[in-house]
């Protein structure tokens, strides 16, 4: 079979070399792709965004099944587009995608269907929504609209809420993603993200992962996409998983059925874990980034058949089947991000690193037979261990060996997990 990746990012290298160890798989393409993914697949230089593009591409080689990584295209309708030309596809609809690009449409589907979220109020008025937040307690202002996972403040106080909203409303730093925001209580307590496959009747979640947002050390300092991941999270217990699943994600699939729209794909719960039970911070539509990189490094069986019951509607069929023990997957980032950053340094020590490590490729190019950086995320360097204490030990001593100017990382990926209990 042919099968087509879309993105270029450590979540796409992760889904590129596990799909390349499919025996279903006999061509294998990417769509941009980057270094570390042209050593398993044809990297096209078709965008990710560029539906058209894709289709075009999907026809002429007789593509048999596309998987998409990131939300720009989902949210574009890249599926509506595929389906609508005959073609197989992975991830939800343009309507089911609307879950994470639009966190109002988001909060009415959770309200209407008893979803345990925080509550918030919807403003289109800049000033109403000022005025609402004078009047409330800790809030945290959220731009209705896709905003790179910038679109989030977490306000200490009145000054800086309203300080946000009219970022987000008035100086309309992210366009028309911020002409509404959600006002949300504040919550307390740890988060975690369940990310579960389904074909819009049948939920497979898989282990509970857990992502460190802020870029240094103690959740310190502005959030990025994400520094670090690991999984199984060791705070999301066998009964507080079932739960999420019985509360959060089957209520969430059935409920959108009922109102007419089937979602396929990925569903993505971020969570906070609060003392009354866990509530929905967002959905996302996808596979996490950098979540992707230990839930697959842990997957053992063949993802194309889980990709493909998803796209067919026969999930019900498929079992999930992990490696056992733990995986812990730390991000080396270029100096500046998640703010601007310079790209074009040579990275070194990607050799003989030992079996149970796999450095998955983010921002990265081959400039003159050398790779280099080409991005704020460069490399995610994962390892899998007995349990995340050893997966740690093995992912930080790799990191160790590879160097790049201005390489910056977290140093306490996997520390929550310990202090969670795990060994
Ligand atoms: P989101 O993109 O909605 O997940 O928000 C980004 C980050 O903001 C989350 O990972 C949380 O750390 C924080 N956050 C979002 N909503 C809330 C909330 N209601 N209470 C506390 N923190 C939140
Ligand atoms: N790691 C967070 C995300 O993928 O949105």
């Amino acid at each position: 079979m042919k099968v087509l990746v879309i993105g270029g990012g450590g979540r796409e290298h992760a889904l590129v070399w596990k799909i390349a160890q499919s025996t279903r798989v006999q061509k294998l393409f990417c769509a941009p792709g980057n270094a570390g993914i042209a050593q398993h697949a044809v990297c096209v230089g078709t965008g990710a965004e560029d539906i058209e593009g894709l289709l075009t591409f999907a026809r002429s080689e007789g593509v048999e099944l596309t998987v998409v990584g990131p939300e720009a295209p989902l949210a574009a309708g890249i599926v509506d587009a595929f389906e609508a030309a005959g073609l197989r596809i992975f991830g939800p609809r343009r309507e089911a995608a609307r879950l994470e690009a639009s966190k109002v449409f988001a909060k009415e589907v959770m309200l209407r269907h008893g979803v345990p979220t925080a509550k918030a109020a919807v403003f289109d008025s800049p000033d109403d929504a000022k005025e609402y937040v004078r009047r409330h307690g800790p809030c945290v202002v959220k731009a209705d609209g896709l905003a790179a996972g910038k679109g989030v403040v977490v306000a200490e106080g009145p000054a800086e809420a309203e300080a946000a909203i009219a970022e987000m409303m008035e100086a309309k730093a992210f366009g028309a993603a911020g002409a509404r925001v959600l006002v949300e209580e504040r919550l307390y307590g740890e988060e975690a993200s369940v990310l579960a496959l389904t074909d819009g009747e049948t939920v497979l979640p898989l282990l509970p992962a857990q992502d460190h947002k802020p870029v240094y050390d103690g959740d310190k300092g502005p959030n990025t996409g994400g520094m670090g991941a690991y999984a199984p999270a060791p705070v999301v217990t066998p009964e507080l998983l079932s739960r999420i699943e019985q509360e959060i994600l089957i209520p969430t699939i059935r409920g959108l059925k009922a109102e007419g729209v089937t979602y396929k794909g990925v569903l993505y719960a971020g969570l906070m874990l609060t003392q009354d039970g866990p509530r929905v911070l967002e959905f996302n539509v996808r596979f996490g980034d950098p979540e992707a990189q230990p839930l697959l490094y842990l997957w053992a069986g063949d993802l194309v058949e889980a990709l493909e019951a998803v796209a067919d509607g026969r999930l019900r069929d498929v079992k999930s089947a992990w490696h056992p023990g733990a995986a812990v997957c730390v991000v080396l980032a270029s100096a500046g991000y998640p703010g601007s950053y310079r790209k074009g340094f040579v990275i070194s020590g990607l050799g003989d690193l030992p079996p149970e490590v796999m450095v998955f490729h983010a921002g990265t190019a081959l400039k003159d037979r050398k790779l280099v950086t080409a991005g704020g995320r460069v490399l995610g360097v994962t390892a899998r261990g007995r349990d995340v204490r050893e997966a740690t030990r093995l992912a930080y001593e790799a990191v160790g060996r590879i160097s790049f100017e201005g390489m910056h990382y977290r140093r306490d990926i996997g520390q929550k997990a310990l202090k969670n209990g795990s060994q």
